[in-house]
């Protein structure tokens, strides 16, 4: 704690060259920007506490800086041990107006390279404010609802489970700390939920979680899926994945990726952004996939299409976009080419088989550098795995562009205004903002850009059954 501002970051010192980026980033965000404005005299989020668990980069500083803007007070954790960038952290915690000695501005509890447990440490300390809990939550793939839910669930049974041999290492932390917090406080994460007025989701997994839970009847308060806003996942999990994906593999090895042979598992929106992004190199791209639709869209898109098996001898990039577990298990990994890059842009590690990685008999790990490491297998062939088999973009290199990220987070800032102003208009379900916000969205980013607006005539708007000021298109619509 200095100055009052409880945080824990890397190195507070990096704040000022975290304050430039963000200055030059805040250009970039125009989204960002003009809620800023258009919200200035009125601070919406006057009384918000807000908790946030997303990747601590510098576009996530412009995002908590508007949340601030339009009268939130804030707390931050990471949702990645990887994704943190350090300078950006701290530019946060001092805050626009501070200094180093004196800071100003937000509590920060992420740095990159965290330990499970710091990690559950530092989500637990974003949520646990003095006084009053938070009331908001913005979160990205659901680890900081998780924590309110199970936490909550197990304060009412008495008992948190035993781990057993399937629980994953990232599960087995997450229950001890709710295991030492029970035991602490009975009804910490059930006040902390009851004091939540919603939730506003940012990712395709984070969502999955959230109708599962409203299936069951066990949400205890509403969601925004800010995810399918078309333009965040048709922009952000697309074109960010496009820019990022390459980012990564480069930052990480250098490898030349044109001419190679590259397999994109998942034609999803991320797979589509990925599979572009190394065609752009000059990469050969094969798509894996499990959904006739999908795969179809890869075939037309010039894509090869076959199953991991057959595409492994041949490929020399193995990346995963599914949101799915076990789609790199270790068997294939043991017969990928020598020195083939894997890695993983999906939310979680789990799309890569990582723990039979480490179990495989006779397996050596040389660590090349931060978040690159060597496997080598007993016949002497190595693969090189990115960020330990989390997402790659965000853990070697720096994640999308600001101003793919102005979109989701301008999703991001309107869904909390939503929620937080007009919680009781709301069930404890999972929603979608309405298409009017999303061409809103739109509008600002294409003004930007100094893209052209055709304007409908009354006449023509009434011919295709639509309002002259949109929205242009039904709710079915794919886009
Ligand atoms: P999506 O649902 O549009 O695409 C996933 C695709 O994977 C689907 O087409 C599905 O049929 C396919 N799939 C599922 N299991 C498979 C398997 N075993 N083999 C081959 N294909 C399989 O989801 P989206 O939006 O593309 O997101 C994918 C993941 O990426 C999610 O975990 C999401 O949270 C994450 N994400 C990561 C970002 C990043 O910056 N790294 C940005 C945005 C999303």
């Amino acid at each position: 704690t200095r100055n009052g501002i409880e945080f824990a970051v890397a190195d507070l010192e990096a704040a000022e060259f975290g304050r430039k980026e963000i200055r030059l980033a805040e250009h970039e965000m125009p989204g960002l920007m003009a809620l800023r404005r258009e919200y200035a005299e009125v601070y919406p989020l006057r009384g918000a506490r807000v908790s946030g668990s997303l990747h601590m980069t510098v576009q996530t500083a412009v995002l908590i800086e508007t949340l601030v803007a339009l009268g939130a007070e804030v707390r931050w954790a990471s949702c990645n041990i990887f994704s943190t960038q350090d300078h950006a952290a701290a530019a946060v915690v001092v805050g626009p107006h501070g200094t180093t000695e004196e800071p100003k501005g937000v509590p920060v509890f992420a740095w990159k390279g965290e330990s499970l447990e710091e990690y559950w440490w530092c989500t637990e300390r974003m949520l646990t404010w003095d006084g009053e809990g938070p009331n908001m939550i913005l979160d990205d793939g659901g680890d900081a609802t998780m924590l309110v839910h199970k936490g909550t669930e197990y304060e009412k049974s008495g008992v948190v489970p035993t781990p057993d041999e399937n629980t994953s290492d990232e599960f087995k932390v997450f229950l001890e700390l709710l295991r030492d917090s029970v035991a602490a406080d009975k009804d910490k994460w059930t006040k902390i939920g009851q004091g939540i007025r919603g939730v506003t989701e940012e990712t395709t997994t984070g969502v999955l979680r959230l109708y599962q839970l409203a299936a069951a009847g066990e949400l205890l308060f509403p969601a925004i899926n800010v995810n399918d806003a078309v333009t965040k996942s048709k922009f952000d999990n697309r074109y960010g994945i496009r820019h990022s994906l390459i980012d990564g593999i480069n930052r990480g090895t250098d490898v030349l990726i044109g001419g190679k042979v590259a397999v994109v598992c998942g034609y999803g929106d991320v797979g589509k952004g990925a599979a572009e992004s190394l065609r752009g190199q000059g990469a050969r791209v094969i798509v894996t996939e499990i959904d006739p639709i999908c795969a179809l869209q890869a075939a037309m898109d010039g894509y090869q299409v076959r199953t991991l098996e057959n595409a492994l001898p041949e490929a020399d990039i193995v990346i995963t976009t599914t949101g799915n577990k076990d789609v790199v298990l270790v068997e294939h990994m043991a017969k990928m080419k020598h020195q083939a890059i894997l890695g993983n842009i999906g939310h979680f590690d789990n799309e890569l088989d990582m723990a039979g990685l480490a179990r495989y008999p006779g397996i050596r790990r040389v660590n090349i550098k931060p978040q690159v490491d060597e496997w080598v297998f007993p016949n002497g062939n190595t693969i090189i795995v990115l960020s330990e088999g989390r997402l790659l973009n965000l853990g070697n290199a720096t994640g999308h562009p600001s101003f793919v990220m102005s979109n989701s987070f301008s999703n991001q800032v309107i869904a909390q205004v939503e929620l937080f102003t007009k919680y009781e208009e709301y069930d404890k379900e999972v929603f979608r903002l309405p298409k009017k916000l999303d061409e809103k969205v739109a509008k600002i980013h294409l003004d930007a850009l100094g893209g052209e607006l055709t304007k409908l005539t009354k006449e023509q708007a009434e011919y295709i059954d639509v309002d002259v000021e949109g929205p242009f298109k039904p709710e079915h619509y794919r886009y």
